[in-house]
């Protein structure tokens, strides 16, 4: 099911020409009428498509955005009243010990499986994002990332959820989030591929919303075209509004699903519809349950779970004082330990109860450089941060939730993002190839089989979607000798 149209997507057809008063209406009380400075020189098309984004545009809020009259945290001195979260720790999890919680591994696997046989999970997947970073001009879901096998990020991620489909004997819908960036490729990619399996009614595509990008001195939005605005996905906590508006929540009313599986496209080795982490969200009665790796460097490029008057919170790197973050307990472990790679479950109940709390995802705004066309119509690309970009990050909705909890996972077995272009130190599109590689030769060393040194063995998610799955289809004793992709061992649904 494909919901909603991106803007970008206009059909060119004849029209009667279009009047501008209503968007100088619009733009007049913001000093915003600039945008309509290259008017004379636009076709019918180019009009339409200008005055299309335009009406769009939340003038009101992008003008107190731009003023600072949105209050936003200030998280250097919030860090100071800051403590580590509740969590599960791996430790605990591998030692099959009750923890803080007095939940133990087993009991949580076993009322997981059991809600995951109901069909009370869906997936959420955040894909907005184009892979222009990694020097990919498509969107970064089409990556093909598959070390052996070349599959795209987005395969990968479908594959794995017709894993849990065949495991759970149910469906598991995906709610798939675009932006207007990616929205039409995505829908293509899909499309030539036969939805890589899914059935029609399993899968919700939806378009995220957009926000532009202002002069970071005058506050006047910028121009990436004479017809055309700069607009930017609005933050993967654009996703709650377009969960709504796309009707993606009815969706899941109509279906029964209380549960949502939350991962962003960027990273392979995601426990898709992790048994035991539904079921320590279900057992401690979570609305909100995140998984966490321990940061080994204070530095660390991730998200910090802490807790700050009972209320539970992702303070982002960028915003979390270093001489917190360095801090060490007697033992010389990190006091904020807990990184997060942005996976998380959500109670549905959670995602429709924010959509009336307004304000409960504030914008995030960021300097940015952002290429933009001058007065006399050239494209000026700046060198340094020339704007302000506004985002809003799920996260965000963690002190929304009650009983949030925290679970403690392998980073080897959980992240691996794909970030970063070749040559930067981690993240790369060969990093996350040798994590993925790494992680199927602990899976398959693990059923009691070997894999030769220099070979190397993919495992598709329809073969085994973990390392449980590995000892049902590889013999204790085997041993591969050249490299190879596992493949399917079940059908696809259509
Ligand atoms: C993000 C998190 C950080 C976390 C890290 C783990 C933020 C602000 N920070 O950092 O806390 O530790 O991931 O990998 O998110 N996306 C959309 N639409 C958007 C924006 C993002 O779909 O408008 C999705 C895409 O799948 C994208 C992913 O979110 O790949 C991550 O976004 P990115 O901007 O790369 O976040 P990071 O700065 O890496």
């Amino acid at each position: 099911m494909f919901a909603g149209i991106c803007l970008g997507t206009t059909v060119d057809f004849l029209m009667p020409s279009i009047d501008k008063t209503p968007c100088l209406d619009k733009l007049d009380p913001y000093g915003q009428e600039h945008l309509l400075q290259f008017w004379d020189q636009l076709t019918n098309r180019g009009r339409r498509q200008l005055t299309e984004q335009i009406q769009e545009i939340d003038f009101p809020l992008v003008d107190s955005l731009f003023r600072g009259e949105i209050d936003q945290p200030d998280w250097a001195e919030q860090s100071q009243l800051a403590t580590p979260p509740r969590a599960v720790r791996l430790e605990q999890r591998k030692a099959g010990s009750p923890g803080e919680l007095g939940i133990t591994p087993k009991e949580a696997l076993q009322r997981g499986e059991s809600a995951l046989r109901d069909g009370a999970m869906g997936v959420i997947l955040t894909a907005g994002g184009q892979g222009s970073r990694l020097g990919f001009e498509k969107p970064k879901s089409l990556y093909p990332i598959g070390p052996l096998s070349k599959a795209s990020l987005l395969q990968i991620h479908i594959e794995k959820i017709l894993a849990a489909t065949h495991r759970y004997e149910v469906s598991v819908p995906l709610y798939l989030m675009t932006s207007s960036a990616t929205h039409d490729d995505t829908v293509q990619f899909l499309e030539d591929n036969e939805n890589f399996g899914l059935a029609a009614d399993d899968l919700f595509v939806f378009c995220q919303g957009s926000m532009p990008a202002v002069d970071r001195e005058t506050g006047k939005l910028l121009l990436a075209e004479k017809d055309r605005l700069f607009l930017s996905p609005d933050g993967h906590g654009g996703t709650v509004a377009a969960l709504a508006s796309s009707g993606a929540i009815e969706h899941m009313q109509s279906r029964g699903i209380d549960q949502l599986f939350y991962l962003q496209v960027d990273n392979p080795l995601a426990p898709m519809c992790d048994a035991e982490l539904l079921g320590f969200h279900l057992l401690a009665e979570s609305q909100l349950t995140s998984l966490t790796v321990a940061k080994q460097d204070p530095h660390e490029k991730l998200g910090n779970f802490a807790e700050i008057d009972g209320r539970l919170h992702v303070i982002e790197y960028s915003d979390f004082p270093e001489n917190i973050a360095e801090l060490r307990d007697d033992l010389g472990r990190l006091r904020f330990w807990a990184g997060s790679i942005a996976i998380h479950i959500f109670q549905r109940d959670l995602l429709e109860r924010s959509l009336s709390l307004t304000d409960s995802l504030p914008f995030h705004v960021a300097q940015k450089k952002v290429p933009y066309l001058n007065v006399y119509g050239e494209l000026v690309t700046p060198d340094e941060s020339n704007a302000l970009k506004f985002e809003r990050f799920i996260f965000d909705l963690l002190p929304e939730a009650e009983r949030p909890i925290v679970v403690e996972y392998d980073e080897a077995e959980s992240f691996a993002p794909l970030k970063n272009a070749p040559g930067a130190a981690k993240d790369t599109a060969e990093y996350v190839r040798q994590m993925m590689l790494a992680q199927h030769r602990r899976w398959i060393e693990a059923a009691g089989a070997k894999v030769a040194g220099g070979v190397d063995v993919e495992i598709s998610p329809l073969f085994a979607l973990d390392a449980a799955g590995v000892t049902q289809h590889v013999q204790p004793g085997k041993e591969f000798r050249t490299s190879q992709y596992l493949e399917p061992t079940f059908p696809k649904q259509n």
